[in-house]
C-alpha cells in the first residue's frame, strides 16, 4: 500500500532535515518528502499531526535467544518487541545455542526473520569458534552468509593473539569487530561495579579498569591492524578518554553506549534488584555524566540497547547467582527521550544516535528518509505519558528495572520497508 504521512515533524538528521511537511511512500521506499506534497494515485493519506516522524530506529546490540533459548525470547517475541519500540532492524549478538559462529545459524536466524516479517535482522557473528576465545571463525563465510559484524559478546576476545587474527580476518573481508571489553582477570566474580556502593550492600565489585585495561589493549591492536573496530556497551569514564584520544588519532574506532548506563548508576543496584545487574555494570555519577557528554559530543557514535532477556529461573535468585541482563527494546525510546526532557540530550542528536548513527557504525541501509530510501519509518508521539508494565511487554522475557517508570514519549507507527507492522492507534490499517 503506498502512502502519504501528512502534516508530522519530520526530523531526518542525516539529511539535515527537520521541519513539518509530508512524506510519501511508494512501492516499499520513502518517494518524497517536502511540504504540502499530492496524494500519488491510490495512496492512503494519514494525518500525522502534532507527531515526530523519524528513520526507522536501529538497534546494533540486542540478544534476540534464538535458537537454543526460546524460553527467554524468539526472533517473533523480539521482533514484536522492536517494532513496537520503534526500531525496524535489530542486529542480533550470536551467543545463542548453539552460537551464530557458522553459516547453517545465520542462515536459520534470516529464514526465521524472513518468516516473522516484522523487523529487518541483521546477524552478528561470532569471533571465535564456540564463543571459546581459541579458534576463529570462518569470517568470510559468515560474511556471505549475512553477518554484518563479528563478536563474541556477552564475553571478551581475552587472547591477543587471537584478537589481533581476528582483526586482521575481518580486515580483509571489511567486517566491523565488535569487542565485549571486559578483561576477566580484573572484573572476575564481581557482580556490580567496585565502589562504594559495592562495599555497603556485601557485594564484590568490578573495577572500570577491566573495561578500559582491554579497550587500551585492542586500541594498540587496531593501530597494529587497520582493522574496523567497535566498543560494545561502554560504561566508563575512563574509556571514554581512551576512544576520544583514539579518533583524535585517526583510528578507526566506534563506540556505542545503552540507555541504562545513561539513565541510572550503581545506586540502582543498593536494593539488589536483578534485574539491576548487567554486564558492563552500571557505575558511579562521575562515569555516568562523561557518557552523556561523550554523547553529545559524538565521542560515542551510537546508543544501542544490549536487550538481554532472561526468565524468573536466572533471575528470581540472590544478586550474586542471578545472570547480567536487561530487556531494553520496548524501553529504550522513551529513556532517551527523558534525557531529552531532563535537558542531558537535543532532539536531534538523540535521533541520530538511533539512527544514521548506528546505521553508520556497521554501515547498514537505512538510518535516513532521503528519496530512494528504505520507507523504514518510526512515528512518535513525544507527548504520550505511559508507564513501563510487565504485563503489557510484548518480549517474552520482563527483566527490565524499569517497570512501574513514567515515560514520556512512545512510538506509536512503525513501517518497515512501507509495510505497517506496528499501529496500535490504528492509524493506517483498519
Ligand atoms: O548484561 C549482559 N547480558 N551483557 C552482556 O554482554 C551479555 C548479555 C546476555 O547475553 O545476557
Amino acid at each position: 500500500m503506498d502512502l502519504l504521512l501528512r502534516r508530522a515533524r519530520i526530523l531526518d538528521p542525516a539529511s539535515d532535515f527537520d521541519q513539518e511537511a509530508d512524506l510519501s511512500v511508494r512501492d516499499g521506499v520513502v518517494a518524497a518528502v517536502g511540504a504540502g506534497l499530492d496524494a500519488p494515485t491510490g495512496a492512503r493519506e494519514v494525518d500525522c499531526s502534532g507527531l515526530l516522524l523519524t528513520p526507522g530506529l536501529i538497534d546494533i546490540h540486542a540478544h534476540v535467544r534464538e535458537p537454543g533459548e526460546e524460553y527467554k525470547e524468539d526472533i517473533a517475541s523480539a521482533s514484536a518487541a522492536a517494532v513496537a519500540g520503534g526500531f525496524t532492524t535489530v542486529c542480533t549478538m550470536p551467543n545463542t545455542k548453539p552460537p551464530n559462529d557458522r553459516r547453517a545459524v545465520t542462515e536459520l536466524i534470516l529464514r526465521r526473520a524472513s518468516e516473522v516479517a516484522l523487523c529487518r535482522i541483521q546477524p552478528i557473528g561470532a569471533i571465535s569458534v564456540g564463543l571459546e576465545g581459541e579458534a576463529l571463525t570462518e569470517v568470510g563465510d559468515l560474511k556471505d552468509a549475512g553477518c554484518v559484524a563479528i563478536s563474541d559478546d556477552g564475553r571478551p576476545v581475552m587472547n591477543a593473539s587471537i584478537m589481533r587474527r581476528a582483526l586482521e580476518y575481518a580486515r580483509g573481508f571489511g567486517m566491523p569487530v565488535i569487542q565485549h571489553a571486559e578483561d576477566l582477570s580484573l572484573s572476575g566474580d564481581g557482580a556490580m561495579n567496585e565502589g562504594a556502593v559495592a562495599t555497603r550492600a556485601g557485594l564484590r565489585g568490578q573495577p572500570t579498569q577491566a573495561e578500559e585495561a582491554m579497550v587500551a589493549r585492542d586500541l594498540t591492536l587496531v593501530e597494529l591492524t587497520g582493522a574496523r573496530y567497535h566498543v560494545a556497551h561502554v560504561s566508563s569514564a575512563g574509556t571514554i578518554r581512551l576512544v576520544r584520544e583514539a579518533k583524535a588519532r585517526g583510528l578507526s574506532v566506534t563506540c556505542e553506549v545503552t540507555p541504562h548506563h545513561l539513565v541510572l548508576t550503581d545506586e540502582a543496584c543498593a536494593g539488589y534488584d536483578t534485574c539491576t545487574k548487567v554486564s558492563p555494570p552500571l557505575r558511579s555519577r562521575d562515569d555516568r555524566m562523561e557518557l552523556r557528554a561523550a554523547l553529545r559530543d559524538g565521542t560515542i557514535d551510537c546508543i544501542a540497547t544490549d536487550h538481554a532477556p532472561h526468565s524468573s529461573i536466572e533471575k528470581d535468585v540472590e544478586f550474586d547467582y542471578a545472570a547480567f541482563g536487561m530487556t531494553g527494546l520496548e524501553t529504550a525510546l522513551g529513556l532517551v527521550l527523558k534525557l531529552v526532557d531532563d535537558g542531558e540530550l537535543d532532539l536531534r542528536r538523540a535521533v541520530e544516535a538511533l539512527t544514521s548513527g548506528p546505521a553508520a557504525v556497521l554501515g547498514l541501509p537505512g538510518g535516513t528518509l532521503r528519496e530512494g530510501a528504505p520507507a523504514d519509518i518510526t512515528v512518535i508521539d513525544l507527548n504520550e505519558k505511559w508507564q513501563v508494565e510487565a504485563s503489557a511487554m510484548r518480549s517474552r522475557s520482563q527483566n527490565s528495572p524499569f517497570v512501574g517508570w513514567q515515560l514520556g514519549g512512545r512510538a506509536v507507527l512503525t513501517l518497515v520497508g512501507g509495510q505497517v507492522v506496528f499501529d496500535p492507534r490504528k492509524m493506517v490499517t483498519e
